[in-house]
C-alpha cells in the first residue's frame, strides 16, 4: 500500500466482536487471564497477547503498527511524548560511559537532554561542529553506541545526508538514529536511506491538529546487534531484570524494540493514553493531505518573506540559492518543509514588535499544527543554550520560527504583511503574489 492509504487502514482490521470501523479505544489498565498458566505464559512472552496498559495496549498497538508501516520499518513503541521517545531511544543501545555522537543542529530540548541530562547518569554526547559526515566520523570510538541528527533540523532547517552519515555510523558498527519529525514519513524515510532507529514527535505534523502530545520509535529491524556484540551487550546477554531474557534472540530482528518495552516502558512507564492514540491516529489519516497543503503554502509564504524589502534574510531550503536545495530533491523530492526562519530589519526591537502584531497565526512554542505558529527560538525553545550553542543550532536572536499551516495562503500572507506593516520600517516595494 502507498502511503495516503496505509496512514488510513494500516495497522488496524476491522475489530471481530463488534465490526468497529473507526479504532476503538481500549481504555483499561489491565486485561483478565483464562488462567494462572495463562497469565504465567504471557508474563514470560511464550504467548501474544496483553496483560498490563504500561506495557501494551491495543489502540496504541495499530498506531505503532500505521506509523512502523509508513517508515517502513519492522516494529515501534509509542511513548507519551516526542522527548519520551528521543530519551528511551539511546538510552536503549546506551551503558555507563557510553557516548553517543550528535550533530549540532536539534530542538532545544534535545540539545539540553543531551548536554545536561545524559551526562550527569553517565552517558556523554559528542557535539560536532556541523553536520557534515567528516565532523561525525572524528568523534566516534570504542564507547559511541550511535549516531545521532534530525533529518531536518529545528529550527535550524538543515537536512542531513542521511545516507552519508549511515554509512559512516556503519562502518564503525554503530546505529544511526533521526528524529524524523518536520519532514514526516511522507516527505522523507529515512530507513531507505539507511537510518536504523527513527524518532517521533507525534505531536507536531503527525497528529496534526496541535492537540494531542505523543512520541514514537520505529526499529528498521535491520542492525546486526549480534554481530556487535562486545558494542552492544544489553541485547545478547541475558536480562537479570526478565528472566534473563536474551533480546536477540527471543524477540530476532524486534531485539531493538522488545528491549526498550520490555526495560524502559515496563520500569519507567512514558506511557500513551489510548485515548491519545486514537486522536493521534485520527490525524494520521490525513497526514499526507495536510503535508501537500503545508508545503504548498511554506512556498508561497518564503517567496512573500523573501521578496520583501521589511524582511532582511529567510533561511528556506526551497530556494535554489539555499545550500540544502540539493538535498531537498534528494531526499524530500523536491518538496521543502513549511518550517522556515527568517530576520526582519530592523534587528530584535523591529522583531519583538512584529511578532506582537501577529493576528491569525498564533505566538506560541510548537509547530506542525493546522494552524500557522510563529516562535521566537531565542527566547523560548532554544533559551537554555549559550549563545554560541545558538549559533551552532542555527539560531540567531532576532530569528523567527514559521510553522506555516494549511489555512488560505493569502490569510497567512495577509497577517504577515499587516505585522511588517507595524514595524514602522519601509513600505513593502513588492506586492503581494495572488
Ligand atoms: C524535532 C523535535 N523533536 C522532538 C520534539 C519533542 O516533542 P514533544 O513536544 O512531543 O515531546 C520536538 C518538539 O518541538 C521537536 O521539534
Amino acid at each position: 500500500m502507498r502511503s495516503e492509504t496505509i496512514a488510513i487502514h494500516g495497522g488496524y482490521e476491522v475489530e471481530k466482536t463488534t465490526k468497529a470501523v473507526a479504532v476503538p479505544i481500549y481504555q483499561t489498565v489491565a486485561y483478565e487471564f483464562d488462567s494462572a498458566d495463562h497469565g504465567a505464559a504471557l508474563f514470560n512472552l511464550e504467548v501474544d497477547g496483553f496483560r498490563y496498559s504500561r506495557i501494551s495496549n491495543p489502540t496504541n498497538a495499530v498506531l505503532e503498527r500505521r506509523v512502523a508501516a509508513l517508515e517502513g520499518g519492522r516494529e515501534a513503541l509509542c511513548v507519551s511524548s516526542g522527548q519520551a521517545a528521543l530519551n528511551y531511544a539511546v538510552l536503549n543501545v546506551s551503558e555507563l560511559g557510553s557516548n553517543l555522537v550528535s550533530v549540532p543542529q536539534l530542538y532545544g530540548t534535545t540539545h539540553t537532554l543531551f548536554a545536561h541530562v545524559l551526562p550527569s547518569q553517565g552517558v556523554t554526547v559528542r557535539f560536532a561542529e556541523s553536520d557534515q559526515p567528516d565532523a561525525i566520523e572524528e568523534l566516534i570510538d570504542s564507547q559511541t553506541r550511535a549516531v545521532f541528527c534530525e533529518t531536518v533540523g529545528n529550527p535550524a532547517g538543515n537536512i542531513c545526508d542521511i545516507e552519508a552519515l549511515a554509512r559512516v555510523a556503519h562502518k564503525h558498527g554503530v546505529p544511526l538514529i533521526v528524529d524524523n519529525t518536520v519532514a514526516t514519513p511522507i516527505l522523507l524515510r529515512p530507513i531507505d536511506y539507511g537510518a536504523d532507529v527513527v524518532v517521533h514527535s507525534l505531536t507536531k505534523f503527525m497528529g496534526g491538529h496541535g492537540t494531542t502530545l505523543g512520541g514514537i520509535i520505529v526499529d528498521s529491524g535491520k542492525f546486526p546487534w549480534r554481530e556487535h556484540a562486545q558494542r552492544f551487550p544489553m541485547f545478547n546477554r541475558p536480562d537479570r531484570s526478565y528472566h534473563d531474557l536474551i533480546y536477540v534472540e527471543h524477540f530476532k530482528e524486534a531485539a531493538y524494540i522488545g528491549r526498550c518495552r520490555s526495560v524502559y516502558q515496563r520500569t519507567t512507564g512514558s506511557v500513551l493514553s489510548p485515548l491519545s492514540a486514537f486522536l493521534l491516529l485520527q490525524g494520521i489519516e490525513t497526514v499526507a493531505l495536510r503535508v501537500d497543503r503545508h508545503v504548498e503554502n511554506g512556498k508561497r509564504v518564503a517567496e512573500f518573506l523573501r521578496d520583501d524589502c521589511r524582511v532582511d534574510w529567510v533561511n528556506y531550503a526551497g530556494f535554489p540559492d539555499n545550500p540544502h536545495y540539493p538535498l531537498v530533491q534528494k531526499y524530500l523530492g523536491g518538496r521543502a518543509c513549511s518550517l522556515m526562519t527568517f530576520g526582519i530589519k530592523g534587528g530584535f526591537e523591529a522583531g519583538k514588535k512584529f511578532y506582537d502584531a501577529l493576528g491569525l497565526i498564533k505566538r506560541l512554542v510548537n509547530m506542525g499544527d493546522a494552524k500557522s505558529l510563529a516562535c521566537h527560538p531565542a527566547s523560548t525553545t532554544h533559551r537554555q543554550m549559550s549563545v554560541e550553542e545558538q549559533r551552532k543550532a542555527g539560531v540567531r536572536p532576532e530569528m523567527i520560527r514559521l510553522s506555516v499551516g494549511i489555512e488560505h495562503v493569502d490569510d497567512i500572507i495577509g497577517d504577515l504583511d499587516q505585522a511588517l506593516e507595524a514595524t514602522g520600517s519601509a513600505q513593502r516595494m513588492v506586492p503581494i503574489r495572488q
